[in-house]
């Protein structure tokens, strides 16, 4: 197949969090199985310039409308992870993505939705025949409606659209009004059983519109797809995913091993393996040097965790888990990044006040090198999260030895089986969890797991072992998507003949 990905996220060059380790892990998996794969993503002032191979400006300039006028567009195209990659450069006055970041700007749904439509340019124009447009998250979804509103009959008809929602809580619904800048007719689109928001109804809502108008939807965990088709979990898009059900599945990420291997991972001060753990030891000695944590007794559990600091995460769960691991004995290392707000300033001041502390250590910054070191060194990682659509760091934690501790919920659910739960085969059993998202929940599996590791040294170094060697490699999640596109492309030959 010929595969093109929009998006708003790539690792490493244009990375926030999970959606970006996605969107490169993914197609690296498609590409091996094959398949020709291509990312369309913004060219943004901000973009890690260094990680992006021959990077030049094509001949041709896109134009794409917008607010009723024609803009041009400069298209750059590189490799990234060895992907081509293309980077849309609107000329437009607002410098869309000229910000310093890649969201949060009060106009969000004009840059992306004139983004989505000058990706569609791109294809048309460049002459390209996808098999599937694969667009990710609300910042593409407009892709969905646009192809079938305007590009269909423009000669774009080879694809089939799949739209991955990889977290229900951001659906970027606008007044209905701003839908038109990008060429959609608001008045058809804003219906109940289009665009229209289904708990405002004077806004539309571009996942549902996705939802409606893709050929394929996919969330990113067989639980969270269950949690997000109820009225508690489904964020009021609970009706339209269910009145789609037939095209909707949730397909559990993988991550990318190559990136995420102890045994090569350059960010480490000592590379290891599951058959010989001592470099993981140096790890813990040189990561506790670094931060200026107490470091005389090497058994002394390191207990991590790394995340955005946003609701979804259990931010008070997290703070919690800081001073039970202090009572247990532990050390902590929380890397934490936020927008700014009251959940930044609140870590900044517990950061402050922690600053010297021989076992607790918090960095509220994003910090890629500092984030490989910490799931090398730490015994145990902990995701207390309120909600998880799939979550990538309980899988990078084991790969590297880390024992998660984790909350029933989403993706974590699929992917961390309590040692103690009878109804799972052990040979499964890789980490601890609880159910209830408070204190006590917290306590339930943080202080089993400390017990566990004080009086099972052996069984403690079998767990870690078991969990460096689960394979959470994209190849099984690749070849379901593989399988959708498959089924969705021979259903619209049927159609078609
Ligand atoms: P989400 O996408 O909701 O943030 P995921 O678990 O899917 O959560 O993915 C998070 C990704 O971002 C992981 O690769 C993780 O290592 C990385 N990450 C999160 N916070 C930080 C940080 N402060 N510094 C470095 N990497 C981070
Ligand atoms: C989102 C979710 C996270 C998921 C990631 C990649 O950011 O919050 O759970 O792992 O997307 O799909």
């Amino acid at each position: 197949f010929h595969i093109i990905h929009i998006a708003a996220e790539m690792a490493p060059v244009a990375k926030v969090g999970g959606l970006g380790d996605v969107v490169t892990g993914l197609s690296k998996a498609l590409q091996k199985k094959g398949h020709l794969v291509e990312i369309v993503l913004p060219k943004y002032d901000c973009l890690k310039y260094d990680c992006i191979g021959d990077l030049r400006a094509l001949d041709v300039v896109v134009e794409s409308y917008f607010d009723g006028q024609l803009f041009k567009n400069k298209v750059w195209v590189g490799t990234v992870e060895g992907l081509p990659v293309y980077f849309i450069e609107p000329h437009h006055p607002n410098k869309f993505f000229w910000r310093g970041q890649y969201y949060g700007e009060s106009d969000d749904f004009k840059r992306f939705s004139f983004f989505s439509r000058a990706a569609l340019e791109l294809i048309l124009q460049a002459g390209k025949k996808p098999d599937i447009i694969h667009c990710h998250d609300w910042q593409t979804a407009f892709v969905a409606p646009l192809y079938w509103d305007l590009y269909i009959h423009k000669g774009l008809n080879s694809a089939q659209i799949c739209f991955t929602c990889h977290n229900f809580e951001y659906q970027g619904a606008a007044p209905a009004s701003d839908l038109a800048s990008c060429g959609l007719d608001v008045h058809q689109l804003n219906k109940p059983d289009r665009m229209q928001d289904n708990l405002a109804r004077d806004r539309v809502n571009p996942v549902k519109g996705a939802i409606v108008f893709s050929n394929i939807v996919t969330t990113v965990s067989p639980t969270y797809a269950q949690e997000v088709c109820t009225a508690e979990g489904g964020r009021g898009l609970q009706t339209t995913l269910n009145s789609h059900s037939k095209k909707f599945v949730g397909i559990l990420n993988g991550i990318d091993t190559d990136v995420w291997n102890p045994a090569t991972d350059g960010f480490l001060k000592a590379q290891y393996n599951v058959d010989d753990l001592q470099g993981k030891l140096e790890n813990k000695i040189a990561i506790r040097k670094q931060l200026g944590l107490l470091s005389d007794n090497a058994k002394q559990p390191l207990v991590s965790c790394i995340t955005r600091l946003v609701p979804q995460k259990g931010v008070n769960l997290i703070r919690h888990a800081i001073h039970r691991t202090l009572e247990l004995g532990g050390q902590f290392i929380l890397l934490g990044s936020s927008p700014v707000s009251q959940i930044q300033r609140e870590f900044e001041s517990m950061a402050n006040h922690f600053q010297s502390h021989p076992h607790i250590r918090l960095i509220l910054k994003y910090d890629e090198a500092l984030s490989h070191s910490i799931y090398a060194a730490s015994d145990m990682f902990i995701i207390p999260s309120i909600f998880e659509p799939c979550g990538l760091t309980q899988m990078i934690a084991m790969r590297y030895g880390s024992v998660p501790i984790t909350r029933q919920t989403g993706g974590l659910n699929d992917s961390v089986f309590d040692v103690d739960d009878d109804m799972v085969p052990v040979r499964f059993r890789n980490g601890f969890t609880f159910l209830t998202p408070d204190e006590q929940g917290v306590n339930s599996a943080l202080d089993r797991a400390f017990n566990y590791y004080a009086n099972n040294g052996e069984s403690w170094q079998q767990l870690v072992q078991k969990d460096m060697t689960i394979d959470f490699s994209w190849d099984s999640s690749a070849s379901q998507y593989e399988e959708l596109y498959e089924k969705s492309v021979a259903r619209a030959r049927v159609v078609h003949r």
